[in-house]
Order: C-alpha cells, then sequence, then structure tokens
C-alpha cells in the first residue's frame, strides 16, 4: 500500500475579468487529503472529516475526477480517498475544485505520474462538472499547476500558467452564507455587447501584461468587471462597501471570488493585504452575519505532499 497526505489548495476563479477563464491558487487555505493505493480494484471514498458530502464514489467530485484519470490511465487500480474539508462547500474559493484536484494529483504522483499536471486539469474537471453541472476549469487549474492560469480554449483544453510577481497578495471575505455555483451562474446573461467585451478583453489582456512584466499598477487597472460583476454582486451582502472599503486602503483591485459570496482584493504587499482585511472585517461586523477572513500569498507549486 503506497498513501500520501497532501494539502488541497483553496483557489480564486474569474479574477473579475476573466469568467471561466482565469484563476490563482492561494497558500495558507485549503483541505487535507489522503489518498492510499489498494490491492482491491476500485474507488472508494473512505472518509470525509469537516463537511456533509456524499460518499459515493460517483456522487463524489474527488471520486467521479479519479474515476476519469483511471479510465484513461487503462489499467485496474483500487484508490482509497479520505478528505479533510476546511473549505466549505459553496464559498466561492474552490471547494469541489480542491478536491477534485487535490485526489488527480495524488493518484497520478502515486502511480509515478503517467499524467502531466495540464493532462490532470482535465480529469478534474469532471469533478466541477458534477458539482455545478459546468466543466470549468478555472478553479482547478490554478489548484493543480500554482501561481495564476489562464484556460486559453476549451476545445480543444488549452491552459497556461501565468507569472506570479512575488509581491501580490490576497485577501478574501467568505460571508458565511451558500451561494450555489449553479444558481449563481443562473443570473449571467448569455449575450454581451460588443462595447462590453471590447472593455473585458482589454482587461484581460492587461491582468496577463501585468502579471507578466510585474506592473502593480496595470493589474490594478485591469482588475475591473463590466460583464459579470454587475448582475451576481446582487447576490452578495455589503458588495459595493466591501469594495470601496478595499480600494480605499490600498488594494490594487477587488472583485467576487468565483460565483462568490467570497470577495477577493488583491495587493502589494502583506502589509496592505492586512489593511484592507481590517477594513473589510469592519464593513462586515455591521451586518450581522458569521465571516471568515484570510490573507494568503499566492501558492506557485499547487497541490503540495505535506507528509
Ligand atoms: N468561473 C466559475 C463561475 C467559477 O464563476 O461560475 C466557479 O467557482
Amino acid at each position: 500500500m503506497k498513501s500520501i497526505k497532501i494539502f488541497a489548495p483553496a483557489t480564486v476563479a474569474n479574477l473579475s475579468c476573466g469568467f471561466d477563464v482565469l484563476g490563482c491558487c492561494l497558500d495558507n487555505v485549503g483541505d487535507e487529503m489522503v489518498i492510499t493505493l489498494v490491492s482491491e480494484p476500485g474507488v472508494k471514498i473512505t472518509k470525509i472529516d469537516g463537511a456533509d458530502l456524499p460518499k459515493e464514489t460517483h456522487k463524489n467530485v474527488a471520486g467521479v475526477a479519479v474515476e476519469a484519470l483511471l479510465e484513461i490511465y487503462g489499467k485496474n487500480v483500487g484508490v482509497h480517498i479520505e478528505i479533510y474539508k476546511k473549505i466549505k462547500a459553496g464559498s466561492g474559493i474552490g471547494s469541489s475544485a480542491a478536491s477534485s484536484a487535490g485526489a488527480v494529483w495524488a493518484v497520478n504522483h502515486l502511480l509515478d505520474q503517467p499524467f502531466t499536471a495540464n493532462e490532470l486539469v482535465k480529469f478534474a474537471m469532471e469533478g466541477e462538472k458534477l458539482a455545478s453541472g459546468n466543466a470549468h476549469a478555472d478553479n482547478v487549474a490554478p489548484a493543480l499547476l500554482g501561481g495564476f492560469t489562464l484556460v486559453r480554449s476549451y476545445n480543444p483544453l488549452d491552459v497556461i500558467k501565468l507569472h506570479t510577481p512575488k509581491d501580490l497578495t490576497m485577501t478574501v471575505i467568505h460571508p458565511q452564507i451558500e451561494v450555489k455555483t449553479s444558481d449563481s451562474r443562473s443570473v449571467i446573461k448569455h449575450d454581451v455587447s460588443l462595447k462590453q467585451a471590447i472593455q473585458q478583453w482589454g482587461n484581460v489582456g492587461g491582468l496577463i501584461a501585468g502579471l507578466f512584466t510585474e506592473d502593480y499598477s496595470l493589474i490594478g487597472r485591469s482588475l475591473e468587471d463590466v460583464i459579470i460583476e454587475p448582475l451576481r454582486s446582487i447576490l452578495i451582502p455589503e458588495f459595493k462597501a466591501v469594495k470601496e472599503a478595499a480600494l480605499s486602503k490600498g488594494a490594487l483591485g477587488c472583485g467576487i471570488s468565483g460565483s462568490g459570496p467570497s470577495i477577493f482584493a488583491l495587493s502589494k504587499g502583506k502589509e496592505t493585504a492586512n489593511l484592507v482585511a481590517e477594513a473589510i472585517r469592519e464593513v462586515y461586523s455591521k451586518t450581522g452575519l458569521d465571516f471568515d477572513i484570510h490573507v494568503s500569498k499566492i501558492n506557485s507549486q499547487g497541490v503540495k505532499i505535506i507528509t
């Protein structure tokens, strides 16, 4: 029996302008999983701690993702999966993606890496499809590759790892209300105007250029979403006040994390990120809602072994 314990990171998808294509990986927020290869073929979820999630393999995102990997691997393999959830479901920081990405990464590692990290994205996407009805890759890609990632194309799948400027620091507030990705996707309009599209792809290009040239001001200017945020932000209490507070303390930009309700703010340096966290805390303390706040570096490695 071969076994490993891994850290399966939380991720922030979309990054304002890049709906379904951009995402980045967090460093100190995530789940733990223990993955074991066993002699009896088949995939079993043997333990789930910290969340009320289905244990049946075909209903569990980690189970489905690993089955997708083994189907292509083509040999009879037995896998036991223990999941220690710390990221809450429906939080908007890639809870399902952490489980799918973590599981396929660990199985691939235990099988001596028959697949590249890019190839693993496709298998992990099967978990996302089960969780939200849509096989998006903008959470699983940064969880698997680390840092910032771009899904240049879904068909064929083309995922690119971007550069991470070292001072970028993320502040995330997670209001303790659940917003299902499927609900949050249902409020989006499917048609966009050419005017909106021009603004949005200008920002996507600007953000990517800003990351590669470490131009923090350009990164900040590009963290703008004229298509999705105006529709989804109404689902998030005090979104506007949080954004104003974050920007007033020097955040480069602020927007909805994935499908919400979490809100992210990117800052240059930990000091500013902490000031932003305090300002956001002040706004949310008045709402009477429970919330968590995380300040995290960008994790340029992705999933990692912890024992
Ligand atoms: N891009 C997806 C969405 C991410 O915004 O619906 C879900 O976490």
